[in-house]
């Protein structure tokens, strides 16, 4: 097993590694921990049957069924597909071109969320992740203790309707394992702040907004075929690539994804 880190400011890649059947603990336990370093994790060279990457998935949290049933995997309802085929619906295809944080306009949002690639496109494929941990560390100080009070709305996709609940989590959300702290959904959802008007709140979420998107805290992962790519999403933003449905040029992209609950402790 090798270790070393991605290209961009943050990110950590294994070579040597096969997550094909239960990994023992001592490998379990050095993945995790680079999660909670770096972040984002790439694991190369892993040709995963759905049912092998949900029984991954299961070693790292509980897999998370997603409510829309067409976009599972048969049989493996842990996983669903991301892809551009032709005829496949705009949200398989876009649904994360956005920068968001997995689940946050739920009560209990996703630890950790892994795509394994199928298809890699030539060009355009990229997941861009935004390392939250130095968006707050870049605050400067008045913006960083005002971070501490406030408490964010957030609705699925944004939405101020109604139609769905609102949920509310800090801005600033000490990582449960590890404690560090870091910007926290300050994208997307975000609908308002506790106690604030909505003016006020727009004003103040975009200040915070520019420091969670800044150039400096971002790292946009190329694939290769096969990775395994798996990131905490209590410290980060990540937002997938636009594509055109797949044929006449435009090449394949194919994901599985399983999204997880639960922090597992590093020893
Ligand atoms: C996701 C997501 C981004 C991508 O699966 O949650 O946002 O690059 N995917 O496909
Ligand atoms: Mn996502």
């Amino acid at each position: 097993m090798g270790q070393q880190r991605l290209p961009g400011a943050f990110g950590a890649e294994f070579t040597g590694l096969d997550l094909t059947g239960p990994l023992d603990d001592g490998t379990l336990n050095a993945i995790v921990q680079a999660i909670y370093d770096h972040l984002v994790v790439c694991i190369r060279d892993q040709d995963l049957t759905p049912a092998q990457f949900a029984a991954f998935g299961r070693q790292l949290g509980e897999p998370m069924v997603h409510v829309e049933k067409d976009i599972l995997v048969d049989g493996v309802p842990e996983v669903l597909t991301l892809s551009n085929a032709d005829g496949r619906p705009e949200r398989q295809r876009n649904g994360g071109n956005h920068w968001h944080t997995d689940l946050v306009f739920t009560e209990s949002p996703a630890s950790f969320t892994m795509l394994n690639a199928v298809a890699v496109p030539r060009v355009g494929g990229e997941t861009g992740f935004a390392d939250q941990c130095a968006a707050y560390s870049a605050l400067p100080d008045g913006l960083r203790d005002q971070a501490e009070n406030i408490t964010v709305a957030h609705c699925y996709e944004g939405r101020r309707d109604g139609s769905f609940p609102t949920v509310y989590h800090p801005l600033v959300r000490p990582h449960p394992v590890t404690g560090r702290k870091a910007l926290y959904g300050a994208n997307s959802t975000c609908i308002g702040i506790q106690g604030m008007d909505d003016d006020a709140a727009a004003k103040v979420l975009g200040q915070y907004r520019e420091y969670a998107l800044d150039e400096s805290v971002q790292y946009y992962h190329q694939y290769q075929d096969h990775d395994v790519v798996i990131w905490d999403n209590a410290l980060t933003l990540h937002t997938g690539p636009r594509l055109e449905p797949a044929g006449g040029g435009i090449d394949p992209r194919v994901m599985n994804r399983v999204s997880v609950r639960g922090w597992p402790t590093v020893h």
